[in-house]
């Protein structure tokens, strides 16, 4: 990828620039959780954004996108947002950190990734980090914090992508560390790397090929449907500020006030949050099997009440469950994506082979494997 990068940036723009990268993540729990002020439990994983970028003494931006084969352009001043939908990303990179105080100047950059578009995996958040972080370096002097550099990256989203997602997969793609995954509570911001080495098994996931979209609003509507419960049960317990904040028994007292559906959304996000916590405790026990169960329990909930789920990922969930895997679940925002799978070596190639074999025979196509390294996230190289 590096060498056909040259290449282009070459042909482009002549000379030398310098290198950055970020990294997809996965999660292992804590689903739906971050913007109701809750845990997640994400990593950064080994497929990523790659750019090589120059500064170019102008006040406009070239970009090229190389697995796009698309060139766009525009001016930092400008408020237009760019045409091609992944320009706006690096778009409301550049207006986010000037909306901050911080300096961008021109710039020509080409780049390419492999993290599977759609798949959940959050390549829109390892776009938005390389440039985040690119721009941090190159302009600033490293000045604007590393949290920051993640809201960055989540303003971007809301602002000009049209999705009020969460601080989990920027934050991943930002603090990535290899070998460790990262407990963050998104209320406080406090964070706490755990190493993950799980001896005698595999993390795996397995991607339906569905493509999930966030920005079809969905994902937005189920953000409101939590926002309404936490208002609601905010009336008889000021203290809540989030939907994390409230027990169980505190929904229940408004079932009557909220929609079904509200109640389902917010009964399947403070479960969310507790499994986190079991699942922390698990893992500092070494105890997998904890935390495969609450995995499925996380499917449950999300397939069920939260309705993020699709036929083809409960396809893949059943199936693991019939061959005792030791967890599996939906990942990420949902509709479509991939599933995570924490699988005893000793069952690998079985599932595996089964997961292929099941699924292509339904579905009518085969379903893509891919195997997590925990990994960094945003550097320079
Ligand atoms: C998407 C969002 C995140 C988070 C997940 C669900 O990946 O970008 O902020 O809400 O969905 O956990």
């Amino acid at each position: 990828m590096r060498t056909k990068i040259h290449q282009k940036f070459s042909e482009l723009f002549g000379n030398e620039g310098v290198w950055y990268t970020s990294a997809g993540r996965i999660n292992i729990i804590g689903e739906h959780t971050d913007y109701n002020g809750g845990y997640v439990f994400p990593g950064a994983i080994n497929v990523g954004i790659l750019t090589e970028i120059r500064p170019n003494g102008t006040d406009s931006v070239k970009l090229f996108a190389l697995d796009k084969n698309e060139l766009a352009e525009f001016k930092l001043s400008q408020e237009a947002l760019p045409e091609q939908f992944w320009a706006r990303y690096i778009f409301g990179v550049c207006k986010e950190v000037l909306k901050r105080g911080g300096k961008v100047e021109g710039f020509d950059a080409v780049f390419a990734g492999d993290v599977p578009l759609g798949a959940g995996l959050s390549s829109s958040a390892a776009l938005e980090s390389t440039f985040a972080f690119a721009l941090n370096d190159l302009f600033n002097d490293n000045s604007i914090e590393k949290f920051e550099l993640a809201k960055i990256g989540q303003s971007t989203e809301h602002n000009y992508c049209g999705v009020k997602c969460g601080i989990m997969d920027q934050f991943a793609s930002v603090f990535g560390k290899a070998g460790s995954i990262i407990r963050l509570n998104c209320k406080t911001g406090e964070y706490k790397y755990f190493p993950f080495n799980p001896v005698g098994y595999k993390l795996v996931l397995i991607d339906t090929c569905v493509k999930h979209s966030l920005a079809d609003g969905a994902y937005n509507k189920r953000r409101e449907s939590c926002e309404r419960a936490a208002a609601a049960i905010r009336k008889n317990h000021p203290e809540v500020e989030f939907l994390s904040d409230a027990k169980r028994l505190w929904l229940d007292e408004v079932r009557s006030e909220i929609s079904e559906e509200d109640f389902l959304r917010a009964e399947y996000v403070i479960g969310e949050v507790q499994r986190v916590l079991d699942v922390s405790d698990a893992l500092e026990r070494g105890d997998y099997e904890t935390v495969g169960e609450m995995m499925y329990q996380t499917h449950f909930g999300l397939s069920r009440l939260y309705e993020v789920s699709c036929e083809e990922l409960d396809f893949l969930n059943k199936l693991a469950r019939k061959m005792d895997v030791t967890g599996s679940r939906v990942m990420g925002g949902g509709f479509g994506g991939c599933t995570i799978n924490l699988v005893k070596e000793g069952l690998y190639d079985k599932f595996i082979a089964e997961a292929r074999r099941q699924f292509t025979e339904k579905f009518g196509h085969a379903p893509k494997v891919y195997d997590v390294v925990i990994s960094d996230g945003a550097r320079k190289l």
